[in-house]
């Protein structure tokens, strides 16, 4: 082979590993205040379901259908969408899901000029149901 293959073959390579090994599991936190704020629609359905209805249109491209990290557009992003059905994510506040969402954190866009402060917490209130929907 020659020497100009091989390098490129090394190089190629470590493209498209550096991806997977660099990906870390997220540090993203909330501040304690966020656990403070309550949702005005806990275990509300109808809610839940206007929420579904924004997450589908919205954040299935990252999150994935089921909201486990998985949509498509999330494969290259570092890093990865949250997976909602992880432990990690249910341990948390309706509180601190709903700060982050309003906040962002790149490459996850902030959600608070673009859905009102209604639509935010029927997000928080459809992922807490996520699990029994399909
Ligand atoms: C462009 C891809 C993308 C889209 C679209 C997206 N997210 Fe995310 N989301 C991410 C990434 C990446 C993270 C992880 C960020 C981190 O850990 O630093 C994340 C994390 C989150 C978290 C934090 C979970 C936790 O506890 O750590 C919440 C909540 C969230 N997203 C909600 C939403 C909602 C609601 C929508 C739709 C309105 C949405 N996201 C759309 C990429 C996306």
């Amino acid at each position: 082979m020659k020497t100009i293959t091989k390098y490129l073959c090394v190089f190629l390579f470590i493209l498209f590993t550096s991806n997977e090994i660099l990906a870390q599991e997220s540090t993203w936190k909330a501040p304690e205040s966020a656990n403070d704020l309550k949702n005005p629609f806990s275990g509300n359905t109808l809610a839940a379901n206007k929420g579904k209805m924004i997450f589908r249109q919205t954040c299935v491209l990252c999150h994935g259908m089921k909201g486990d990290g998985t949509g498509g557009g999330g494969v290259s992003l570092n890093p990865k969408p949250a997976n909602f059905l992880s432990k990690r994510v249910k341990d948390e506040s309706d509180g601190a899901l709903f700060w982050k969402m309003s906040q962002g954190n790149p490459p996850m866009a902030s959600y608070k000029d673009i859905f009102s402060e209604d639509q935010r917490w029927q997000l928080v209130t459809y992922i807490r149901v996520l699990e029994n929907q399909q």
